[in-house]
């Protein structure tokens, strides 16, 4: 697909994906129109050989499967992340001082908090509502700016004064009507009726727009691009492959950005559990499910760290990735990132074979750098993998920052992970 499409197709899908939940409810939307069939967990499964599905858990993750015609040669997988930095709402009336009525939240992953300063925010997320016995998911983002957190004027900042806290400093402010009950009245906003919501994972979210911008139209900028392009990248190539002798999966894991050991992060059981129920109706046998596994590869694709000409010295010296420079390939020696030099050669084969940019990137060696989805995802099922991901700057803040190109380099990796042969890695 031209670079152009796929630019403005993740700007729609991320003016759509406030949050976590929105962001799966977008991509089975998007499973739906291209004829995938919804399976819930709570039920038995009757699969079919050939036949396209996705299963949701928590409704902020989800795994969507393409089943060969006979039993599978092996498994080709992509994982991304749903989640973002952000600010979760906590239970109870908000507080109130000094006439101004603050909502009470705390800090849900690693947010450049100072990006979140002086902006117009809003809530979104989901509420279970209480109907007739039974409990139903909500999922909520009132069409208006709500909320801000107030910087403090630079007269009382002090040089060396300390970093805001997020208890007492930078609580979001909801109205000027001192009114602790307000809550009920936010919820209105979001379009429920307060006596019949019994639970809610609601988080602050900026409404800002994606923009392109700069004299060329390079840039994309926008928030939660860490991880919703690569959501939307990977599933771009899926829905573009046919599964011939392999099974081809589509992963995107929630709470990745608090480490990701949750019910349906990466390192919870939901591939296995998933994985399982395929091997179980393959008929495949322990010694079979094992060379099976052994022959799969898994593309772990979360955003990588660009250069900075600001802060030449926190990068290596020689792998500095560009805006604009096409698809990421991440190493590190203590393999937080997972790929080897058997995954990187896979990598570099296909980008080769299909003139997709291609660039490294490695820590450098005095900064401990970050971490990501695919060796969390090794603790469950342990799968050959590599890490890649698009070149992005200020990772985590509110309005993160790409190339505008770089997204269609993702699109047509993930096409040719899931569709072309790939060589056997023998050792
Ligand atoms: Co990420």
């Amino acid at each position: 697909m031209e670079s152009k499409t796929i630019t403005g197709g993740l700007m729609d899908f991320l003016r759509r994906s406030p949050g976590c939940f929105h962001a799966v409810r977008n991509l089975s939307e998007m499973l739906d129109a291209a004829g995938f069939q919804r399976l819930r967990e709570n039920d038995l499964w009757s699969l079919q050989a050939g036949e396209r599905y996705y299963v949701t858990r928590n409704g902020s993750s989800l795994i969507a499967f393409r089943l060969p015609q006979e039993k599978p040669h092996r498994l080709r997988l992509t994982a991304a992340h749903t989640d973002s930095p952000t600010f979760k709402l906590k239970p109870g009336p908000a507080l109130t001082d000094g006439g101004l009525t603050r909502l009470n939240v705390e800090q849900y992953g690693g947010a450049i908090r100072q990006s979140w300063l002086d902006r117009p925010l809003s809530v979104a997320g989901r509420v279970l509502v209480e109907e007739q016995g039974s409990l139903r998911q909500v999922l909520v983002a009132p069409d208006r700016d709500l909320l801000l957190i107030p910087s403090l004027a630079i007269h009382f900042t002090a040089p060396d004064s300390d970093a805001p806290s997020v208890q007492n400093n930078l609580l979001p402010v909801l109205t000027a009507s001192g009114d602790p009950a307000i809550l009920d009245e936010l919820l209105r906003f979001c379009g429920v009726n307060p006596e019949t919501v019994v639970g809610m994972d609601l988080y602050l979210t900026n409404r800002q727009k994606p923009r392109i911008w700069g004299l060329k139209n390079e840039f994309l900028s926008a928030p939660r691009l860490d991880d919703l392009a690569c959501c939307y990248g990977t599933l771009e190539g899926f829905l573009e492959s046919e599964a011939k002798q392999d099974a081809l999966l589509y992963c995107a894991f929630d709470n990745e950005e608090v480490g990701s050991t949750s019910r349906q992060g990466a390192a919870s059981t939901f591939l296995r559990d998933t994985l399982e129920r395929l091997m179980d109706f393959w008929t495949l046998s322990a010694d079979q499910r094992h060379a099976v596994l052994a022959r799969s590869v898994l593309v772990s694709a979360d955003n990588a760290h660009a250069f900075h000409p600001g802060y030449p010295s926190v990068a290596d010296p020689v792998n500095r990735p560009k805006l604009n420079g096409g698809l990421v390939l991440k190493h590190q020696a203590a393999q937080k990132y997972t790929t080897d030099g058997a995954t990187a050669a896979l990598c570099r084969m296909l980008c080769k074979a299909h003139d997709i940019r291609l660039q490294e990137y490695t820590n450098h060696s005095d900064q401990r750098g970050g971490s990501t989805l695919g060796n969390l995802s090794n603790t469950q099922v342990s799968l050959r993998a590599m890490d890649i991901g698009l070149p992005q700057l200020a990772m985590h803040s509110a309005y993160e920052t790409m190339g505008a190109e770089d997204a269609a380099c993702l699109a047509a990796f993930s096409k040719a992970f899931f569709s072309d042969t790939l060589p056997e890695i023998q050792e």
